[in-house]
């Protein structure tokens, strides 16, 4: 037997310690529970188990043949869809094997501008989704920061994508599937949803469910939805097949399958009525979050929130900051949160005039709207003081204090 690893060990116990006693505003972040945990960190780490339950390249996968169908059967009852493959390493992993089973390389796609809200797998020109196939884009309305569907509905009609791609990693408002649905039948394109974010607001009721209007929808299973970290695929029945050849063997080899018991954990959860009191508590919270922010100074775009998350304009506040010295101010006070650009912002995506703040996580440690005005309170004191570390160290006492009534893992 080795030695005990006590290096990573050590360091595993200080980013314990920092997730117990700073604030974790970043949105695509959350505290998955204990039994995720268990699950993810359980002896299913060994086993290889390619192929699908009843068809593996492998023996030895009796117990896999009964989680993996648990984890299936739970995803598909929580959002209504015919067909569900749980084995996507990750979302982008996810994405790639829409594409892969619904593309030819070379074909057409639409998704949201990236400096606008959308994510890296809807056509970075560096990323595989840029690379093998021709995604254009639509975007918001420059005065009200909204999606415009009727600049949505143009773009479709001009390229006749095969695929348009609904969905954002860094819009603050409500995506209708209905319209994009629409859309999509008016130019007789298929439709892929990119839930990533979202999933826990549509399992919790908050958001409009798009699997009755999508012929795909993916997710993370470690945003909102509060399960470990890796990806989903829910398609309609003519697209089962397609989309499990994708995702094994077209993508990837054996799956994770403790990330896939996990998963099953995760749904389980999302299941009790408890997941809906979270997911609208995580919707008051950033509602009341943005209007704290307001009352900091800053403007917060679009006006305010319908989901998780929102997008901060920092040059109301002081047009000197960015992005990426407010983030740096903010670590240094304990306050995690992530430099964004808003659409339009006149910053490179490495500078920004924005902040991209979510509350899934706090509201998972049992913060309500009575602590939004020190949340902000504590970013506009942090930011104010950047240039002063004894004031920077005194507002993460001060976050620690706050963090202290709500340990996520005592
Ligand atoms: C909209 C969207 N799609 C896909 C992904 C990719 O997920 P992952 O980081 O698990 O690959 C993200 C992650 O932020 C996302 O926001």
């Amino acid at each position: 037997m080795a030695p005990r690893d006590t290096q990573l060990f050590a360091l595993l116990d200080r980013e314990l310690e920092r997730q117990n006693t700073t604030l974790q505003l970043i949105a695509s972040e959350n505290f998955a529970s204990r039994q995720v945990i268990e699950a993810t960190g359980s002896v299913l780490t060994n086993k290889y188990s390619e192929g699908y339950a009843g068809k593996r390249y492998y023996g030895g996968n009796s117990i896999i043949d009964e989680v993996e169908p648990l984890a299936i059967d739970r995803v598909k009852a929580l959002f209504g869809a015919d067909h569900a493959n749980v084995q996507p390493h990750s979302g982008a992993q996810a994405n790639a094997a829409v594409y892969l089973a619904l593309l030819k390389p070379g074909d057409t796609a639409m998704g949201l501008r990236l400096d606008q809200g959308g994510h890296i797998t809807h056509g970075l020109p560096v990323s595989m989704s840029g690379q093998f196939y021709n995604f254009v884009s639509y975007g918001v309305d420059e005065q009200t920061e909204v999606l415009d569907y009727e600049q949505v509905r143009r773009v479709a009609l001009e390229h006749r994508p095969k695929l348009i791609v609904a969905g954002a990693t860094a819009y603050p408002r409500i995506l209708d599937p209905a319209q994009f649905r629409a859309i999509a039948d008016e130019i007789g394109a298929l439709l892929m949803f990119d839930a990533a974010h979202v999933a826990g607001l549509i399992v919790g009721g908050q958001h409009p469910n798009p699997v009755p209007f999508a012929d795909v929808v993916t997710f993370t299973t470690h945003k909102t939805l509060r399960g470990p970290r890796g990806g989903c695929i829910l398609a309609k029945a003519q697209h089962g097949a397609a989309i499990d050849k994708a995702v094994f063997p077209g993508s990837q080899g054996g799956p994770l399958d403790h990330v896939v018991a996990a998963k099953a954990v995760a749904f389980f959860e999302a299941a009790q009525p408890e997941f809906a009191t979270y997911s609208a508590q995580i919707v008051a919270n950033a509602k009341a979050l943005a209007a704290a922010m307001t009352e900091e100074g800053f403007r917060i775009c679009t006006g305010g929130t319908d989901n998780h998350l929102m997008l901060v304009d920092l040059r109301s506040f002081d047009p000197d900051l960015t992005g990426k010295i407010a983030q740096e101010a903010c670590d240094t006070a304990g306050i995690s949160l992530n430099k964004n650009q808003f659409p339009y912002d006149p910053r490179s995506a490495f500078q920004t005039s924005g902040l991209r703040i979510g509350t899934p996580a706090v509201t998972t440690q049992g913060m309500t709207e009575a602590e939004m005005p020190l949340i902000a309170a504590l970013v506009g004191q942090a930011l104010r003081a950047r240039n002063d570390p004894h004031a920077l160290v005194a507002v993460r006492d001060e976050v620690a204090t706050l963090c202290a009534k709500f340990t996520p893992y005592p």
